[in-house]
């Protein structure tokens, strides 16, 4: 695996239609050789159509293409060193696993020998050196998903795509081979652009994320940039559960924002953004809960409560309106029905758009 050479991928000004629907609009993005980069978003909002730009498998309407910085608009797939790694695993259900990993390789006439060579190092890299004689169908969901990457992979592609690779596995094992898949992309180096609309897979695997909706970027960086700086009540919805509370902001001096919530001033850090009309982001783990009133300026009713093991999870009811808030579950329970203060640290709210 040694001579593939990492490629950074640039969209600029891309734009995709099917017909009427435009399935694209003027998308530009950028991704570094080496990193792994993600587009997350709801369904429809764009992320195959744009891996199937870059592996050639669609044309673009408008815009260009640039891989290893080569432009690559007009290029036809076979000619771009991309490989793919599909969500139904398409291995061939006749030939050993061995042989579908090394079919790739024979098919670019590879010599049959080192075909086998790197077969055989491509599955000893994702853990299955003993599965080589075996069929595919005497394989688990989680095997035949590592057989389909270390396919992809022997072809030493300058990039890897994999669009939704583990929605065929139940949650357990998706979480094992998603740790396995980032750990070979880091050891190999590779660049990966990987689509999910799970947004805790993204989070877990990703250099950077993009964020799309609507045929667009909504927002992109690391995940800690996205969950800590959204830029709007989509994003921080989207990445990691909130909280979206009406606000008005009434004032924002250089070193302060002042806001209002339900007739109560409260001052956050500066905040980017105008005065009026806004959303306070409120993480569940957040909301300090308590029975003593004097602990927080807003009171509210438990309406429910699950337990978890190490942590509960409340909903309220009150002058917030509807909250979700998680607590540790070492704390004195609350039960449904209690009326209980919430509180919250002002130093870590954010504002959104409203
Ligand atoms: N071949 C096609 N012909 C017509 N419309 C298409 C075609 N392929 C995709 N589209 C449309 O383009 C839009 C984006 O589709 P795309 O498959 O990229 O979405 P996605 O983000 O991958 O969604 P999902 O999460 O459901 O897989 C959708 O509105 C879809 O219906
Ligand atoms: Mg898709």
């Amino acid at each position: 695996m040694s001579n593939s050479i990492p490629g950074s991928v640039r969209f600029d000004g891309v734009v995709k239609k099917f017909g009427a629907v435009t399935a694209l609009k003027k998308l530009s993005l950028a991704i570094e050789p080496g990193q792994l980069v993600t587009l997350l978003g709801p369904s429809g909002c764009g992320k195959t159509t744009t891996l199937r730009l870059i592996a050639g498998l669609e044309t673009a309407s408008e815009g260009s293409i640039f891989i290893g910085g080569e432009d690559v608009t007009r290029l036809s797939a076979t000619y771009r060193k991309v490989s793919m790694v599909f969500q139904s695993y398409a291995l061939f259900p006749h030939m050993t696993v061995l042989e579908n990993v090394a079919y790739g390789l024979t098919v670019k006439s590879v010599p049959k020998k080192e075909a086998q060579e790197r077969a055989e190092e491509g599955l000893s890299l994702v853990g299955l050196s003993d599965f080589g004689g075996r069929i595919p169908s005497e394989l688990s969901g989680g095997q035949q998903q590592r057989v389909a990457v270390a396919r992809a992979i022997v072809l030493e592609p300058e990039v890897l795509l994999l669009d939704e690779p583990l929605s065929n596995l139940d949650a357990k094992l998706r979480r094992h081979v998603r740790e396995e898949i980032r750990q070979i992309q880091q050891t190999l180096g590779l660049t990966a652009v990987y689509v999910t609309h799970d947004q805790e897979e993204a989070m877990a695997v990703s250099d950077r994320i993009i964020v799309m909706r609507n045929a667009e970027i909504a927002q992109e960086g690391s995940p800690h940039d996205l969950y800590e700086r959204p830029n709007s009540s989509f994003i921080a919805d989207f990445i990691g559960d909130a909280n979206l509370i009406d606000c008005e902001v009434l004032s924002l001096n250089g070193s302060a924002t002042r806001i209002e919530v339900v007739s109560k001033c409260i001052e956050l850090p500066i905040q980017p953004g105008q005065t009026g009309a806004a959303k306070m982001v409120l993480r569940p783990h957040q909301i300090r809960l308590s029975r003593d009133k004097s602990q927080g300026e807003f009171e509210g009713n438990i309406t429910y409560a699950a337990y978890l093991g190490n942590q509960i999870h409340y909903s309220l009811d009150g002058e917030l309106g509807q909250l979700f808030a998680i607590s540790d579950a070492t704390l004195d329970p609350l039960s449904v029905g209690e009326n209980v203060s919430i509180n919250f640290d002002p130093q870590k709210l954010r504002l959104v758009a409203n």
